[in-house]
C-alpha cells in the first residue's frame, strides 16, 4: 500500500506554483489550502488540486499543513513572508516552510524559523513558460535539479518532494546563490536571446523557410560538441579565427540591416574572443585587434524595440575605427 503522503498548503497560485501544486497533487500530496493575490486563480487551481480551502489572504494559509510553499514573485516573497509571520502567537512547529525562489536562499523565511518551522529554498531548476501544469504543454519536472539550501529537516524534505516529482536535490551554498541563479539566466532567458537574433537575421536576410529548420543542425551540433568537449575547445567562427575583417563585415551588415543586434552581436563577441585568448586559439595581438573593431561598434544605452522608434537617420559611414 502507497505510504501517506504529506498534506501542502500553498501561496501562489501562478506559474510555478500551479505545476509543483498540480503535480504534488497527482502524487497523493493532500493540498489544504491554496492561497493567491487574484481570487480566480486561487479559486481555479484550488478545484483542480482538491482544495478545500481558497484565499486572496496570507493569513488564511492552513498552518496545519506539513509543507508550506512560497511559489509568489522574488520582489513579493519577503512581503509575504512577513504577513504571515506577524501573525500573533503564530506557531508552525509542525511545518515545513519552503520557496521557489532561484534568487534568494533559505534566509529570506527566517521571520517564519522565528515561529518554530524549518525552511529551506526549493528552486526548480527548469523554466514555467505558461499558467498550466498539463503533460502536455506544462514544464518538464521528471530528472530536474532542485535548487535548495536550510535547515536539515527542511532540505530532506524537500529531498522527498523532489523525489517524488522525479527530480532531485543540487545543493548551493547560500553565498553563492546569486551567481547561481544568474547561470540558470544563461541556460534559458539569454539563450532565448541568442534564439530571438537568429530568427531575426534569417527573416532580415530574407532566408527561405523556418530558421528553426534552417539553423537547427548547426545549432545541435554546436550545443554537442561545447557540452561535450568544453566551450574553448568546441570554439570555431571568425572571432575564435582573430578574422577582423570578416567581423567588420558582419557588423557593418547589422549596423545596416538589423542594427537592434549589434549590442548582443559586440557583447557576444567580447566574451568568445575573450574565451579564445584565454584557451590559447587567439593571440593577444589577434585579440587587441577583436577589442578595437568591438569597442568601436558599442552604443551607448539599449536600442529600443525597431517597431516603437522612429526613424533614425544613420551615418554614412560606420563608426569603428
Ligand atoms: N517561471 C519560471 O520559469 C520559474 C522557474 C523557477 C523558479 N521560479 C520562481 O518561482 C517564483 C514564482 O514564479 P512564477 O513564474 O510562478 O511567478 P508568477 O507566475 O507571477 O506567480 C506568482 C504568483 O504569486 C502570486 N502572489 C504574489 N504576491 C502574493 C502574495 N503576497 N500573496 C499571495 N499570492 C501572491 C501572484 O498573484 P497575481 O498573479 O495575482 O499577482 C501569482 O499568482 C519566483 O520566485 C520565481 O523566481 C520561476
Amino acid at each position: 500500500m502507497k505510504r501517506k503522503q504529506p498534506s501542502l498548503s500553498l501561496v501562489g497560485a501562478g506559474r510555478v506554483g500551479s505545476a509543483l501544486a498540480v503535480a504534488l497533487h497527482k502524487q497523493g500530496y493532500r493540498v489544504l489550502s491554496v492561497i493567491s493575490r487574484s481570487g480566480p486563480a486561487a479559486v481555479a487551481l484550488a478545484r483542480k488540486t482538491s482544495s478545500p480551502r481558497a484565499s486572496t489572504q496570507v493569513v488564511d494559509v492552513d498552518r496545519s499543513a506539513d509543507i508550506i510553499l512560497f511559489a509568489v514573485g522574488d520582489s513579493d516573497l519577503a512581503g509575504a513572508v512577513r504577513t504571515l509571520s506577524s501573525l500573533r502567537g503564530l506557531k508552525l512547529k509542525t511545518s515545513v516552510v519552503l520557496h521557489t525562489s532561484g534568487v534568494h536562499d533559505a534566509g529570506i523565511l527566517a521571520p517564519l524559523r522565528k515561529a518554530g518551522a524549518r525552511v529551506a529554498s526549493f528552486h526548480p531548476l527548469q523554466t514555467f513558460p505558461a499558467r498550466t501544469g498539463s503533460a502536455r504543454t506544462g514544464p518538464v519536472l521528471r530528472g530536474i535539479p532542485f535548487g535548495v539550501d536550510g535547515d536539515e529537516a527542511a532540505v530532506t524534505t524537500a529531498g522527498k518532494i523532489a523525489g517524488d516529482l522525479g527530480g532531485r536535490v543540487l545543493m548551493i551554498d547560500p553565498q553563492f546563490r546569486p551567481l547561481y541563479h544568474a547561470a540558470c539566466v544563461f541556460a534559458s532567458s539569454y539563450l532565448a536571446a541568442v534564439l530571438n537574433a537568429i530568427s531575426g537575421l534569417s527573416g532580415s536576410a530574407r532566408l527561405t523557410g523556418p530558421w528553426t529548420e534552417i539553423f537547427g543542425p548547426l545549432m545541435t551540433a554546436s550545443m554537442e560538441n561545447l557540452v561535450r568537449t568544453g566551450a574553448g575547445n568546441a570554439l570555431t567562427g571568425p572571432v575564435a579565427r582573430g578574422d577582423v575583417a570578416t567581423v567588420g563585415l558582419h557588423l557593418d551588415a547589422l549596423e545596416k540591416y538589423a542594427p537592434d543586434f549589434v549590442p548582443l552581436y559586440t557583447v557576444c563577441g567580447l566574451e568568445v574572443a575573450r574565451l579564445a585568448l584565454s584557451g590559447n586559439r587567439l593571440s593577444r595581438e589577434d585579440f587587441d585587434g577583436m577589442l578595437r573593431v568591438f569597442r568601436g561598434a558599442v552604443r551607448t544605452g539599449a536600442t529600443p524595440p525597431a517597431k516603437k522608434r522612429p526613424p533614425v537617420k544613420r551615418p554614412a559611414k560606420n563608426r569603428r575605427r
